[in-house]
């Protein structure tokens, strides 16, 4: 349902509230006339339309709209507009990047205060995270005894969790033992301690999609093997070019993005898939699958550690897209040997990961709500993407592919390509 209210008397500020099921996104456009402290009315009475909101969504929106200092609460007398310098400071953007470059964008974007629209980033807007799930696992930790968190916890991270993401991996037909599985501190974690300071050197031809994932470059430059970069499409990468790196460089792995890459947009084919595994087998090489977002596309895309047992690949994800990036969570999928040298890895360097903070994930995952979560935030990012693809248009630019991987040439506004 969409509904569209007005919060105040003079109608100044308007609210959208989208309700999907269990989900309410909330959408405030500021035109910004309405004087300070004038009484914002209940949802629906100022415009006489009957949204059918429930109390409880009603409620929500006041309290986001508190949150962003948009509205003030009186005791007693009922929510009023917030005096404008509140509401400025929310829009502030004293945006002064020195450089953009990959530096930058890692030391810089996560701080939070520089840019107004993380454009390009990988992550999902505050307002789509598991919050009843989070809070009904939060309640239920508060319950744990203090005694069961006294220790580090095991190497590989909190059994129970690994048991609930061995189910869901077998789910996407991924059949894995929880022995095969270790829990990180997020994806980014599986990728930098374990995998390449484990499986590489110093020097090592790897090869990464182009464009790629930023974090990953930074990662990579860190720990000193020599990266080249093979052109990625839409169906993934560039064969031709894979094969001619590879005779030439004999890399020692390959980092790949199957779902939703990043920054693309766009999920891996299957028969180009299918061609990789072959390269990578007759050139004993790695492959990397970085697949942080598979629960954010239609099931069927290819998982490259499904088709080919693990003996060659390595599977890293986690549940910053699903459940909240906030807390650091995600796993390493390998075969029995090649996960004992990761775990050596991960102690040396760290010790154990969170098992409070696996606990809560556990949790959050064994919860009945977490599937329609999902299916909530894969209907929002449905949403967006028609709503971007109507404004590109608009704008006059060429969309060249649609769905989940948005791209535009700027040709037909401009008349450049
Ligand atoms: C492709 C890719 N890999 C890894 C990550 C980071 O995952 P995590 O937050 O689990 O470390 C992201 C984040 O957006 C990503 O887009």
């Amino acid at each position: 349902m969409v509904a569209t209210v007005s919060i105040s008397d003079d109608a100044a500020r308007v609210i959208r509230a989208v309700q999907i099921p269990n989900f309410t996104m909330i959408e405030l456009h500021s035109n910004a006339t309405a004087a300070p402290r004038s009484r914002c009315c209940p949802f629906g009475v100022a415009t006489g339309a009957k949204p059918r909101l429930s109390t409880f969504t009603v409620t929500e929106a006041y309290n986001r709209l508190v949150s962003m200092g948009l509205v003030v609460a009186r005791r007693g007398s009922g929510y009023r507009v917030a005096a404008r310098t509140q509401a400025a400071r929310a829009a502030a953007t004293d945006w002064q990047p020195s450089s953009l470059t990959a530096t930058w964008l890692l030391s810089d974007v996560f701080a939070g205060h520089s840019v107004p629209i993380k454009a390009g980033g990988g992550w999902l807007p505050n307002e789509w995270i598991n919050e009843s799930g989070l809070q009904h696992s939060l309640r239920a930790m508060s319950r744990v005894p203090a005694a069961r968190l006294g220790d580090y916890g095991h190497p590989y991270g909190f059994a129970p969790l690994r048991e609930r993401i061995a189910e869901q991996l077998d789910r996407c037909g991924l059949p894995v033992d929880v022995d095969n599985m270790l829990l990180t501190q997020g994806a980014t974690q599986g990728l930098n301690l374990m995998i390449i300071r484990t499986l590489l050197r110093a020097g090592d031809a790897v090869i990464v999609e182009d464009p790629g994932y930023c974090n990953l470059l930074q990662i990579l430059k860190l720990a000193g093997p020599v990266v080249h970069g093979v052109p990625r499409s839409t169906a993934g990468v560039d064969m031709d070019v894979l094969e001619a790196f590879v005779a030439e460089h004999k890399p020692k792995a390959i980092f790949v993005n199957t779902t939703l890459q990043n920054p693309t947009g766009a999920t891996f084919g299957m028969s180009a898939a299918f061609r990789l595994l072959q390269i990578a087998e007759r050139q004993r090489m790695w492959v990397i699958e970085d697949d942080v977002s598979r629960e954010l596309v239609p099931s069927g895309a290819p998982l490259f550690a499904a088709m080919e047992d693990l003996q060659r690949v390595l599977y890293v994800s986690g549940f910053s897209k699903t459940v909240t990036p906030g807390l650091r969570c995600g796993y390493v999928v390998a075969e029995r040997t090649v996960l004992r040298e990761l775990v050596r890895t991960k102690m040396a360097v760290g010790l154990t990961s969170s098992e409070a903070i696996e606990r809560i994930v556990d949790k959050v995952l064994l919860e009945g709500r977490y599937a329609r979560h999902v299916d909530a935030v894969n209907e929002c990012l449905k949403l967006a993407h028609a709503t971007v693809e109507e404004r590109l248009d608009s704008l006059g630019l060429e969309l060249s592919s649609r769905g989940r991987a948005v791209s535009a040439r700027l040709g037909r506004a401009t008349g450049r390509a």
